[in-house]
């Protein structure tokens, strides 16, 4: 990652979306296609925000996050992924179990990393997921966005009620203004599960769900083998969520083996084994 100090001049400059003071645009940078993001206001509050998606970002590096490649006073510079997002896929139609369940596994795998270094994303969702060159699996789901995270090495609280993301994916906690944790992005992960399998999210009304007016569980979708894991997942309680992300992708490991599908990555790989190693990495390190 490159820290420069002035403006990087961009070709090809194609805008995307504006959002909160924050213009997205594709472009060329030193001859490579990149996804660059630039503050375009002067507001204090967006400023900051600004600066903390991008501190949190720099210090980050695995397979299922997109990495940062260079930043600049009002620019972050990450390679342009091509695919699209899960969101666009999902808008074709659902995933078969073998694809959700293996995007899911590449989500996890990256979220095993970032709590493993203190980080929450808080808003895991298909728009903030891209599935390089198209494929809905383990690895090429790649996370973005880190404009809401929390990370426990800065000081910044992020989450202070200026950005709202969409109810569909938000924990309940989250949705009652305290800060989420680890299990709130496992919440949002099991969402992201049912979507995947259901082609759209479990509540049609997820503001009244999250509100507790409707208690009512969505009709779990896909196989039953994998029922067990999104109910968990999807608990209005933390507390009856998956205990941490290697424990989700443990079971979901199980899950995809009474369902006949290997875990991905071939073999090398197993929910079963203690101190297990996920893609070549220990759990309790480099994750
Ligand atoms: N590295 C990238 N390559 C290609 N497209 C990207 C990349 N990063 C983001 N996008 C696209 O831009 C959208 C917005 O990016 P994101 O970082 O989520 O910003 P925002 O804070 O506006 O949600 C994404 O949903 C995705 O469609
Ligand atoms: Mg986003």
């Amino acid at each position: 990652m490159q820290e420069l100090t002035t403006l990087q001049e961009l070709r090809a400059r194609t805008p995307l979306a504006e959002r909160g003071g924050v213009l997205s645009e594709s472009a060329r940078w030193r001859g490579l296609p990149v996804f660059v993001k630039t503050l375009m206001v002067d507001d204090p509050g967006a400023q900051a925000r600004f600066q903390h998606e991008g501190r949190v970002a720099a210090s980050l590096h695995h397979p299922a996050l997109v990495p940062l490649l260079a930043t600049s006073p009002r620019q972050l510079i990450f390679p342009f992924v091509e695919g699209g997002t899960l969101r666009e896929r999902l808008d074709t139609g659902p995933l078969s179990a073998d694809q959700a369940t293996s995007v899911a596994l590449g989500l996890l795998r990256g979220v095993v990393y970032l709590h493993a270094q203190g980080v929450t994303h808080q808003d895991l969702k298909p728009e903030n997921v891209l599935l390089r060159a198209g494929q809905a699996s383990w690895d090429a789901a790649q996370i973005i966005d880190f404009g809401m995270s929390h990370a426990r090495h800065l000081p910044l609280d992020i989450h202070s009620g200026t950005r709202m993301g969409t109810p569909h994916f938000m924990a309940p906690e989250q949705f009652y203004g305290t800060r989420g944790d680890a299990r709130s992005d496992l919440y949002s992960v099991g969402v992201l599960l049912f979507d995947c399998l259901a082609g759209e999210p479990p509540y049609a009304d997820a503001l009244g769900w999250l509100a507790g007016i409707h208690t009512t569980l969505a009709e779990l979708p896909g196989p039953e083998a994998l029922h067990p894991l999104l109910r968990a997942a999807l608990s209005r309680n933390p507390a009856q969520r998956p205990t941490s992300a290697v424990g989700m992708y443990r079971e979901l490991c199980a899950a995809r083996l009474t369902l006949g599908l290997p875990p991905p990555g071939g073999t090398g790989t197993t929910d079963a084994v203690p101190g297990l190693v996920v893609h070549g990495a220990a759990e309790d390190g480099g994750l």
